[in-house]
């Protein structure tokens, strides 16, 4: 019969022998929880939906809704429409300073800022500031069905018309 100092190494022995299976466990079991959190991510970064930013492409309406003469403001594409003997163009109202939506300005026919009163000319080029840089033009497009189309991403030259009918 072993006596109980004869015991001990041996009960010593188990209690690290349960240490190490613990740790080995516990260490599986966190690299086992990495392991499936890096392929949630993977499969996550893999089925991520891509987003451009908003629609570019608004519609402006028919024709019609543009006579020649004054500029016509189109509230869902953040443009006014000018239209001349030569064609069509659509020039940005988001004034180039804080991105404010300017106004027509009635006494010299061009455009205001409402927020700091930048002042631009009938072509829409900075006559005050703060306003950094004149009012881009846009493409104007007609689809198919003669409807028109502005593309707010495309800027484009202010010669740039396009011609309707
Ligand atoms: S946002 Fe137009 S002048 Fe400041």
């Amino acid at each position: 019969m072993a006596t109980e100092s004869e015991k001990q190494p041996e009960m010593a022995g188990e209690v690290g022998a349960d240490r190490r299976d613990f740790l080995w466990k516990v260490g599986c079991a966190a690299l086992s929880i990495a392991g499936v959190e890096a392929a949630a991510s993977t499969l996550r970064f893999a089925k991520a939906p891509v987003s451009y930013g908003p629609a570019q492409r608004r519609s402006l309406g028919d024709l019609t809704r543009f006579p020649p003469g004054a500029p016509v403001y189109v509230e869902d594409a953040g443009v006014f429409v000018l239209r001349d003997a030569k064609g069509l163009r659509a020039l940005s109202a988001t004034c180039t300073h804080l991105g404010c939506t300017v106004r027509t300005d009635r006494e010299t026919g061009g455009f205001v800022c409402p927020c700091h009163g930048s002042r631009y000319d009938k072509e829409g080029k900075v006559v005050a500031g703060p306003a950094p840089a004149s009012l881009p033009f846009v493409r104007v497009d007609q689809d198919r069905r003669g409807r028109l189309v502005v593309d707010l991403g495309t800027p484009v030259d202010a010669d740039f018309r396009t011609k309707v009918g």
